[in-house]
């Protein structure tokens, strides 16, 4: 059911299970048209979204994505890349010199791309679909990018599985907004504010349910020592340099 702005965000939350029910081309452009909308660097553009529903392709990327539920049961994955190889080929072509293989080239061309991607969730999920964005896309963006033939100045930097929703989950907790905003500077937080800010999280059922089915003593360790731990982090980062080198970013 498509949604008002005043009914859509109050309720949203990811979708991790799909229906089978169809998903057309007709819908997958309509809602990229849309996404396309949004601002750009020097509205240059610099992305690509890769539409993936073959079931061929899919059974290659979905071990990208660990096999996560969502990546299995979705009826799209849209990989959308940071693209800087698009332009500077126009530029070239244009008598135009291009020196976007650098750095912050890179960061604008990943910008463009996760604005685009979350319009993309929004859209979509105000016309009734359900998505999950799957984080395993930087992990694991070399595989990728080699599944997906992306060129020089091309890296994948957001994955979204995309489908209509089976999923009667719940909403999650957030950080009361005194936590996430500050008026003119960073806040000034003790300690004791720090506790209480996550107070709500700590608290929230589902959470203190994988603290304990994690055998650990606090939500913090579950995130440090088993969600995101630091060994993890820095070998990932040091794959995803080695990309960003190889596709001439670094
Ligand atoms: C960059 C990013 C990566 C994410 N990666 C995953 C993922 O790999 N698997 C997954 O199930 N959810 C993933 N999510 C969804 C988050 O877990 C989810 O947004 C968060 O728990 C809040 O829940 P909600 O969106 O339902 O409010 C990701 C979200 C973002 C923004």
């Amino acid at each position: 059911m498509e949604q008002t702005i005043k009914g859509y965000f109050p309720n949203r939350r990811t979708v991790r299970k799909f229906s089978d029910r169809k998903l057309d081309d007709a819908t997958i452009d309509e809602i990229i048209s849309l996404a396309t909308k949004a601002p750009t660097t020097g509205n240059m553009q610099l992305y690509t979204v890769i539409v993936n529903r073959n079931p061929e392709m899919l059974a290659r990327l979905r071990p990208m994505h660990f096999n996560q539920p969502a990546s299995v049961g979705a009826k799209a994955l849209l990989t959308v890349c940071a693209d800087f190889n698009r332009f500077s080929r126009w530029c070239r072509l244009s008598d135009a010199d291009p020196g976007y293989d650098n750095f912050l080239s890179f960061t604008s061309a990943m910008l463009d791309a996760t604005i685009l991607a979350q319009q993309i969730v929004t859209i979509a999920e105000m016309k009734g679909l359900g998505t999950c964005y799957l984080g395993t896309v930087t992990y694991n963006a070399a595989g990728i990018s080699e599944i997906l033939n992306l060129p020089e100045l091309v890296v994948p930097v957001a994955c979204i599985a995309i489908g209509w929703s089976d999923d009667d989950g719940e909403e999650n907790e957030r950080l009361p907004i005194e936590a996430v905003r500050s008026y003119e500077q960073y806040p000034d937080f003790s300690d004791d504010e720090i506790i209480q800010l996550f107070k709500a999280k700590d608290d929230y059922a589902p959470n203190a349910k994988f603290v304990a089915e994690n055998g650990k003593k606090t939500l913090a360790q579950v995130f440090t020592d088993v969600r995101y731990p630091r060994g993890m982090n820095e070998e990932f980062s040091a794959r995803f340099i080695e990309l960003l080198k190889d596709k001439k970013f670094l």
